[in-house]
């Protein structure tokens, strides 16, 4: 089945307000999808109904068939969807490569059993784990950095670091909160051609992003959202050449 993700008339209100209307969208296996539109759209309540941090009012999230509606995010991340936030939740004083290993998930060095009985399996996965790390660390261009602590890192090396733990932890689906925010120029081209290559070699991104600029050049399908409802969809070009969309966009005082 190509349609990893199938929302269904998802709806959510706080109070008055209602942020999500009825939306459904399906996200294809190996394609990256994104999710646009102005300030207050419904955007990130709708990342947080498919993973759990929310509960929708109606409405259904299938994963392969399998109903998410109800799950806890805990249990959401364990069926294979990660999620990164805007403010990258990475801890300053851990060092690059550890930032990574501890991103792989069933580590044999987390059971207090294994450690005890399997002291010699758990160090033989452990230099596994950092070998990889490091093939990840070199994948996305932060190769010579492991040392160094992720606080010290730059910004756009910090998003980078971000994208090295979503590839550690294997998850089938990612779905990225503004990940290119605050990149420009180089920055954005190099992350940009990352991502377009992860999804190029089979991985699933959904993400929600005000920089058109890395939609455009990373999605295959565009969804746009306008005040809690799917206004349209479409390729990128076809999103993106629309007069209407254009307007409602601009009119939400996005900049
Ligand atoms: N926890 C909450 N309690 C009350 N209202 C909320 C809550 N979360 C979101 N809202 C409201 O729901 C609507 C949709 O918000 P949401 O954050 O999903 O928009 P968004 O598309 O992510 O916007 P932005 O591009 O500014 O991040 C807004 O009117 C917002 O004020
Ligand atoms: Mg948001």
């Amino acid at each position: 089945m190509s349609d990893l993700l199938v929302v269904s008339d998802l709806a959510k209100s706080f109070g008055g307000i209602k942020a999500v209307r009825g939306v459904s969208f399906t996200v294809r296996r190996g394609k990256a999808t994104s999710l646009v539109g102005p300030n207050g759209a419904g955007k990130t309540t709708i990342f947080n109904l498919i993973t759990g941090s929310l509960r929708a009012d109606t409405g259904s999230v299938l994963f392969e068939d399998r109903e998410l509606r109800g799950l806890s995010p805990s249990q959401v991340a364990r069926l294979g969807i990660s999620r990164t936030f805007q403010d990258l939740r990475l801890f300053a004083t851990m060092t690059v490569l550890e930032s990574v290993m501890v991103s792989f998930p069933d580590q044999l060095g987390d059971r207090p059993t294994a450690l005890v009985f399997r002291p010699r399996a758990v160090r033989r996965q452990e230099r596994q784990l950092r070998e990889k790390a490091r093939e990840i660390l070199a994948q996305v261009g932060l190769s010579g950095q492991e040392g160094r602590r992720a606080g010290e890192l730059s910004y756009a090396e910090q998003k980078l670091l971000t994208i090295s733990r979503s590839m550690a932890m294997g998850a089938d689906v990612w779905l990225l909160d503004e990940p290119a925010s605050g990149l420009d120029g180089d920055t954005l081209v190099q992350f940009a051609a990352l991502l377009r290559g992860l999804v190029d070699n089979g991985q699933t991104v959904l993400i929600v992003e005000h920089n058109l600029r890395l939609v455009q050049e990373v999605s295959d399908w565009v969804l746009f959202l306008d005040q809690g409802r799917l206004k349209a969809e479409g390729s990128p070009e076809e999103i993106f050449q629309n007069k209407e969309l254009q307007d409602i966009y601009m009119g939400g005082g996005v900049v």
